[in-house]
């Protein structure tokens, strides 16, 4: 599903660990007039998953934080991997700003929901890849309101985003991507295939909160591999052939890791808190920082619990061996691991609700 350049995915996204246990509140959380505690609460949800899980950032923004003035306003020329080339098409990420001309600020709630349940745009036209509709169409309604309603609370930008490409265009412009879902599955039952039981020290629930953090939200598929957990190739790391994969990144190529627990070529031998360490500082048992684009600047701001959920999702994965090669990058390690320090120096704490470009508008 991913395809191609992915360089200021995540790196871009910033964030801190403000956000208190319930995931419902940020630090600094101040009140806004006529915002009821509901709608607040609402907001605040919808930031979480938009911040700390979805990574929509990560595409959507060359603003690196809701401080910054292009905050989720789409693509924005001279940004470092867009637009998306897949094949001979190129898709651009849509400005999700309330902006009534460039932006969704036509769009009723309704048609927001429904494009990130179903796919589709209010005119019927499926989005393009790589936006990962078919992940976030597993979220519960409840957390798809909550993004619906925080996109709506953020500050109108103009910011013109030209029409994806694609096969067989409407005549309107925007391509027709059908073929691209036309075998896409629902998320299969928990456990399927590839699911095992829970590692010592985790608890059924706390597994299969992961699993929706995984599945519907955080996306991990799109680049760890494998549809669902059905595929025999979930989540088992890059393989020879993957669409748009390895990830080049100026000279260098990034290989999505194996994340299954398979001793010699995923996670088997990092304990629960590595793998939580992983995704909050960005560092591995090594201390070698994770190569973009995996978006650890945004899962940094996933609560403990969340992460520990995640963790434990990853550790009750079947062993799958797949070996990936070490991903390349400045500076090597004498184990050949790039060094990739540099591209998080910048690197700041998500800033307390509201930061500049979030408006509440009740
Ligand atoms: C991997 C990149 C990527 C990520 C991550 C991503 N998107 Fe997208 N998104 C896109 C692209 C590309 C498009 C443009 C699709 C098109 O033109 O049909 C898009 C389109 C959309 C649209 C349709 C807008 C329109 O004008 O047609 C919405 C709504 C949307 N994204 C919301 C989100 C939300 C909310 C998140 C985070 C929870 C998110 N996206 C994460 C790439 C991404
Ligand atoms: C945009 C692509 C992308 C997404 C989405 C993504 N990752 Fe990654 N991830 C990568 C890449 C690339 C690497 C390899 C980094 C490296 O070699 O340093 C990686 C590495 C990792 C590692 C370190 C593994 C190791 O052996 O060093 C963990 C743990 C991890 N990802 C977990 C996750 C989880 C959990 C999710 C979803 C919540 C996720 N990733 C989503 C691209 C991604």
């Amino acid at each position: 599903m991913r395809n191609s350049g992915w360089l200021g995915r995540g790196v871009m996204a910033a964030g801190a660990l403000c956000v208190l246990a319930t995931g419902l509140q940020g630090c600094g959380e101040s009140t806004v007039a006529g915002a009821s505690s509901a709608q607040q609460q609402e907001v605040l949800r919808g930031r979480y998953l938009v911040t700390a899980v979805g990574d929509c950032a990560g595409c959507h923004s060359s603003g690196k934080d809701p401080n910054d003035p292009m905050w989720l306003a789409g693509y924005t020329q001279g940004t470092p991997g867009q637009p998306f080339e897949i094949g001979t098409f190129k898709t651009y990420p849509a400005n999700l700003t309330p902006d009534p001309d460039t932006g969704l600020g036509k769009w009723s709630t309704q048609q927001l929901f429904n494009a990130l349940r179903t796919g589709k745009d209010p005119e019927g036209h499926y989005l393009c890849p790589p936006m990962p509709w078919p992940t976030f169409r597993n979220m519960t309604d409840a957390d798809l309101n909550a993004v619906v309603a925080y996109l709506r609370s953020i500050k109108p930008v103009s910011n013109a985003v030209p029409p994806s490409e694609g096969p067989n265009p409407y005549p309107d412009g925007h391509g027709d991507w059908s073929s691209a879902y036309a075998g896409l599955q629902p998320l299969p039952a928990y456990p399927a295939a590839t699911e095992g039981t829970p590692a010592t020290g985790t608890t059924p629930s706390e597994v299969q909160h992961g699993r929706y953090l995984v599945t519907a939200v955080g996306d991990c598929g799109g680049c760890h591999g494998g549809a669902n957990p059905s595929d025999p190739k979930w989540l088992a790391g890059y393989t020879d052939g993957t669409p748009g994969q390895p990830f080049l990144i100026g000279p260098f190529k990034v290989y999505p890791a194996n994340l299954t627990s398979d001793k010699n070529t995923g996670l088997g031998n990092w304990t629960q808190n590595d793998i939580v360490n992983a995704l909050k500082t960005g560092k591995d048992p090594e201390g070698h920082y994770l190569c973009p684009p995996m978006p650890w600047p945004t899962f940094r701001n996933m609560t403990d619990s969340d992460l520990d959920a995640i963790a434990a999702y990853l550790r009750s994965l079947k062993p799958v061996s797949n070996a990936v090669p070490p991903s390349e990058g400045p500076n090597p390690y004498p184990d050949g691991h790039g060094d990739w320090s540099s591209a998080y120096a910048d690197l700041q704490p998500l800033p307390p609700y509201p930061a500049a470009n979030e408006v509440f508008v009740p």
